[in-house]
């Protein structure tokens, strides 16, 4: 049997060019080889305040943006997470399982809750429902970008603890971080992550941008005024991560993206950037008016619906039994 991965992306707001090379991407690398899992977590999304409406829209658009972008629904599994009610049923199990102070080492929930006026017990508790959606499935890897280590790691002591306490029910997660563009940077601040949510229009590029928002973007992002073209992420933020974009949009390896520029000028290489975005970008986008134009989401949603939560009842309930849950 083939060894279990799974991944999510927020449907928090426009997929940015980051979320497709810590996300997506690697589900089409690695789909061949696992059994592959791919869901919306929605549920994640409403630990901070959402429209209801936009948020119903966002859904059936990521997993438009996920097929537009290659992944095959023969060969992963698509579903939306709050359609599969043993996530948050598993969490609630794990919660209980889980202290207030490992939940107050989060990093990411220290920044969220520095940026939101309405701090909700659903943000503090997060990285649990995060546990919740890995474990329930036994993933033994989890593709993502940098900034989610700390969630999964904290998965794997969840799972740790729980095993040591009621004996081997959980497997153990490992994060897989691609080579190449483990944490695209903001356009405008390349010291933060480049998001979904930035205030500034120019700090990230959408996956469904148009050319023109892509080189206007580009064009616009913050350099410095070295003059030269080397990959130093301590001194030369901006253009590290230009030669990154280059290099995970176009299949080369970093190293191969500073040889070609090595002597080139800043403008060269962003205008480089702008035609490897506007093409990959350009062939998302057609696809994506393609697929939305059809029923292709929502049959494949159903279908992922019905497999996952045959899947996730399974070990939902060998841990509710455990825990001398029910009569
Ligand atoms: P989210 O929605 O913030 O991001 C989705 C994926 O994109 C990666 N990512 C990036 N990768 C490279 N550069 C960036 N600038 C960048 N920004 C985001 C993220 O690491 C992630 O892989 N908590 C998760 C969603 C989630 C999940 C899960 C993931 C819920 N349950 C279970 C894996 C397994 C999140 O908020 O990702």
């Amino acid at each position: 049997m083939k060894d279990r991965l799974l991944t999510g992306l927020q449907p928090s707001g426009n997929l940015t060019i980051g979320n497709y090379v810590g996300g997506i991407k690697q589900i089409t690398d690695y789909a061949d080889n696992y059994d592959t899992y791919l869901f919306v977590p929605d549920l994640h999304a409403i630990t901070v305040r959402q429209d209801p409406a936009l948020l119903r829209k966002r859904v059936r658009e990521v997993v438009g943006i996920y097929l537009a972008c290659g992944v095959d629904p023969e060969k992963v599994h698509l579903y939306v997470q709050s359609e599969n009610l043993y996530h948050a049923n598993l969490s609630w199990l794990l919660e209980c399982h889980t202290t207030y102070g490992e939940l107050q080492k989060m990093t990411q929930f220290k920044t969220k809750s520095r940026n939101h006026d309405y701090v909700s017990c659903g943000l503090f508790t997060y990285p649990v429902l995060m546990a919740a959606d890995i474990l329930l499935y036994s993933a033994k890897y989890v593709p993502t970008g940098a900034d989610q280590t700390q969630h999964v790691e904290l998965a794997r002591d969840i799972a740790q603890k729980f095993n040591n306490r009621y004996g081997e029910h959980f497997v153990m997660p490992n994060c897989l971080i691609p080579k190449i563009g483990a944490r695209i940077r903001d356009l405008q601040e390349p010291e933060k992550k480049m998001s979904k949510s930035a205030e500034n229009p120019k700090a990230s590029i959408f996956l469904m941008d148009e050319p023109k928002d892509i080189k206007k973007k580009i064009m616009s992002a913050v350099t410095d005024s070295e003059g030269v073209i080397r990959y130093d992420e301590q001194n030369q933020p901006g253009i590290a991560n230009l030669l990154t974009i280059y290099a995970a949009y176009s299949g080369c390896t970093v190293d191969e993206a500073v040889q070609k520029f090595t002597g080139a000028g800043y403008g060269d290489l962003k205008k480089a950037v702008v035609a490897v975005l506007t093409e990959k970008l350009g062939a998302f986008r057609e696809e994506y008016e393609r697929i939305m134009a059809t029923s292709r989401v929502d049959d494949v949603l159903d279908a992922g619906r019905d497999y996952t939560t045959a899947v996730a009842k399974e070990k939902y309930d060998e841990i509710r039994n455990v825990l001398g849950l029910g009569r």
